[in-house]
C-alpha cells in the first residue's frame, strides 16, 4: 500500500486454521466484478472456478478451458488484490500427465494469475501430484465427489458415494488428500453423512457443495448464488438469493426505452462547449475548414 503497510490477505494456513473455529464462506468469481462483490461480502475465499467454462464462456462443461483461459480469469481477479484468498482452479489435462507438468502448471496461476493455492480434483491417484505441488510451495485444495471434470467417467454429473463401499473409497481418498498436504477439501455432490464422516475424521477443512450442513464451510458459484445465471439449470442443493438477471433485463429495458422516447440522455449526462467557444464554432464560415478552427480554438478547453 502506499502507507507502507500491506493490506489485510487471508492466506492458505489461516484457512487451515478455521477448522473448528468458523465455518469457511467460499464463493466463485471469475473476473475483477464478480471478485470486488465477493470480497465486499465477506468471502474467506474466492474460487476462480473452472466453472468459469459453463457459467461465463458457454460451454457445456468444463474440459474445454484451458490453463492459458484460468491464468487470464485467475489474474483479472486478483488485480482487484482481494482480502479473500484466491484459489485457481487447474484444469482438466494440467495435472494429469506428469509431475513435472503440474507443477509447471501450478506454478504459471500463481506466478502469471496472481492465484495463493490451487485447486485440483481427484483421489489417490492424485496424490503423486499434489505432492509435487505442495513441495513447490503451492498450497493444493482438494476436491472429492462430484468432480466435473470426470463426467464422461461418472456417465454424467451424479451425486457420488451413495454406496457403502463407494463412500468408503471417498473417506479413504480424502485420508491420503490429507496426508499429502492439502490445506482444505471441496466435497461435492455427496451424501451429507460422508461428509460428516470425512469432516469428522480428517483434520484438514471440508468446504462442502451439495454436501450437506456438517462441512467446516460452504462454496456455491457466484451466478447461481446471485441469480445471474439467466434461466440456465440450478441443481437441487443451489439456493438463489438473489434475481439480477431479471433486475439487468429490466434496467436494459429502461435504459432502451429512453433511448426511443428521447429521455436519455439528459442534460446531466451531456458535455458542453463554453458558450464562447460555441459562438466561435457556430460561426465559422466553413467549418470544414480544420486550420481556421484551430486557431480560433487555440488555448480554449475542449471538453469540460
Ligand atoms: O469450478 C468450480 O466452480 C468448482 C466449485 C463448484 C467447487 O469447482
Amino acid at each position: 500500500m502506499a502507507d507502507g503497510t500491506t493490506a489485510r490477505r487471508i492466506t492458505a494456513p489461516a484457512i487451515f486454521a478455521m477448522k473448528g473455529t468458523a465455518k469457511i464462506k467460499m464463493v466463485t468469481a471469475y473476473d475483477a466484478p464478480t471478485a470486488r462483490i465477493a470480497d465486499r461480502a465477506g468471502a474467506d475465499v474466492i474460487l476462480v472456478g473452472d466453472s468459469v467454462a459453463n457459467v461465463v464462456l458457454g460451454h457445456d462443461d468444463t474440459l474445454a478451458v484451458t490453463v492459458d483461459v484460468m491464468v487470464h480469469h485467475t489474474a483479472a481477479v486478483t488485480r482487484t488484490k482481494p482480502t479473500a484468498l484466491v484459489v485457481g482452479d487447474m484444469p482438466w489435462l494440467s495435472y494429469h500427465t506428469s509431475t513435472q507438468d503440474t507443477v509447471t502448471n501450478a506454478g504459471r496461476l500463481i506466478r502469471e494469475g496472481g492465484a495463493s493455492a490451487v485447486k485440483l480434483e481427484g483421489g489417490r491417484k492424485r496424490i503423486p501430484m499434489i505432492e509435487a505441488v505442495v513441495d513447490a510451495e503451492i498450497p493444493v485444495m482438494g476436491h472429492l465427489g462430484l468432480t466435473p471434470q470426470s463426467v464422461h467417467s461418472m456417465g454424467g454429473y451424479r451425486v457420488q458415494g451413495k454406496e457403502a463401499q463407494a463412500a468408503y473409497e471417498m473417506i479413504s481418498d480424502a485420508h491420503a488428500l490429507a496426508d499429502a498436504g492439502v490445506f482444505s477439501i471441496v466435497l461435492e455432490g455427496v451424501p451429507d453423512v460422508v461428509a460428516e464422516i470425512v469432516t469428522k475424521e480428517i483434520p484438514v477443512p471440508t468446504i462442502g457443495i451439495g454436501a450437506g450442513t456438517h462441512c467446516d464451510g460452504q462454496v456455491l458459484v457466484f451466478h447461481d448464488v446471485t441469480g445471474l445465471g439467466a434461466g440456465e439449470y440450478l441443481p437441487k442443493f443451489v439456493r438463489q438469493y438473489a434475481n439480477l438477471a431479471d433486475d439487468a433485463v429490466t434496467a436494459l429495458r429502461e435504459f432502451f426505452d429512453d433511448v426511443e422516447s428521447g429521455a436519455f440522455p439528459s442534460e446531466v449526462e451531456t458535455y458542453h462547449m463554453s458558450p464562447a467557444s460555441e459562438e466561435i464554432l457556430r460561426n465559422l464560415s466553413n467549418p470544414t475548414d480544420h486550420l481556421m478552427a484551430d486557431e480560433a480554438m487555440e488555448g480554449q478547453p475542449r471538453i469540460r
